[in-house]
């Protein structure tokens, strides 16, 4: 990974960011028809890697002030060992610190590993409610271990707090109608949160596999009809009944996320240069034998406090000098 230096980007901010997004892996063990991961969007620009410890403090070292550390970017932050590592040294910190997974490592190990390193907040990605639909839109057949998993996480931490656990759906046309058992499933785990997310899609929203959702025409926008709207309010009337509370991504309901007040689906793109998905045909999704997904190649996870010493991570920059006066720093 290439060494960041906050102090020596052009942009220049008037204090330090409180809100961190680190990306601890690019690697993947599903295969999500939303995500450009799948269909290796990013290459080769970004080439595959675990963030490492020295990588991480380098990039922390720098913050001295966290609020809030984001533990996912596009990958399965699970395949990173160094993960219980990265939140403890952040709640070390004062920082909350969460991730978005995918939970199909989520085995007793790593799930104590984290309760232990002070995890606020666990959110799983699900999409679907039955084997059929989640085999389609994750790319592997996984479901039913994934909510074996998260029951056995449940029963064994809570779920309510430390870490918070919550389910998640990115909202496409091919799932909306399994929101109330998505609504249902949350409530029998005994998880407090289900959320519904905006679908984004990249670059120009062309199609950049045969059967790729990142494409407007999958979103919820242009298309709530009458029905799906009712749907979804009809969902946050079934969560409020079972005692769960039923948000959205970037709104205050999940009906305001994905009917937008007319705003068009939402577009996104990475800070670096990303290839335009028009210029090359599509490709077909490629697929991970249940072998490789369901393990990850640097498991055992070492328990937290156990892992092997490297360099601790420095004292945060506020503990350097830097030169007086107004926006030193730059994001
Ligand atoms: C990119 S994943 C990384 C973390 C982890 N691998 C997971 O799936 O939760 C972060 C979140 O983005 C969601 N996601 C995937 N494709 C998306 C898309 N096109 N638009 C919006 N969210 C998407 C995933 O379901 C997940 O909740
Ligand atoms: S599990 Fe997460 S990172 Fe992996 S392909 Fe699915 S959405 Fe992308």
């Amino acid at each position: 990974m290439a060494q960041i230096h906050l102090e020596e980007r052009e942009t220049r901010l008037a204090r330090l960011p409180t809100q961190l997004y680190i990306e601890v892996t690019n690697h993947c063990n599903s295969l999500c028809v939303s995500c450009p991961l799948t269909y290796d969007h990013f290459l080769p620009f970004e080439p595959k890697h675990h963030l490492s410890w020295e990588n991480f403090c380098r990039i922390v070292d720098q913050l001295p002030e966290i609020h809030r550390a984001v533990l996912h970017g596009i990958g399965e932050p699970l395949l990173n060992r160094n993960l219980p590592r990265f939140v403890a040294h952040l709640k070390e910190r004062g920082a909350h610190v969460l991730f978005n997974t995918n939970g199909v490592l989520l085995d007793q190990a790593r799930g104590d590993a984290l309760v232990e390193a002070g995890l606020d907040e666990l959110r799983v990605s699900l999409d679907a409610v039955t084997p059929e639909l989640y085999a389609r839109l994750r790319g592997i057949d996984a479901l039913p271990r994934v909510v074996d998993n998260l029951r056995a996480f449940v029963q064994r931490h809570g779920g309510r707090e430390r870490p918070r656990v919550s389910l998640w759906l990115v909202g496409m046309q091919e799932n909306l109608h399994q929101l109330p058992d998505f609504v249902r499933l949350g409530a029998e785990l005994g998880v407090p949160e289900v959320y519904l997310q905006r679908l984004v899609y990249f670059g120009d929203g062309h199609r950049i596999a045969e059967d790729a959702t990142m494409v407007p025409e999958q979103s919820l926008f242009g298309a709530l009809a009458e029905q799906q709207a009712a749907l979804i309010l009809a969902c946050e009337a079934l969560a409020n009944e079972l005692g769960l509370t039923f948000r959205a991504s970037g709104a205050a309901t999940p009906h305001e996320s994905v009917a937008a007040c007319g705003r068009g689906p939402s577009c996104t793109s990475r800070p670096t240069a990303t290839p335009c998905p028009a210029a090359s045909p599509p490709s077909p999704r490629p697929t991970i034998p249940a072998s490789s997904w369901a393990t990850s190649s640097s498991s055992p996870w070492p328990r937290f406090g156990t892992a092997p010493a490297t360099r601790p991570c420095g004292k945060p920059s506020s503990a350097r000098t830097r030169p007086p006066g107004p926006a030193n720093i730059a994001a």
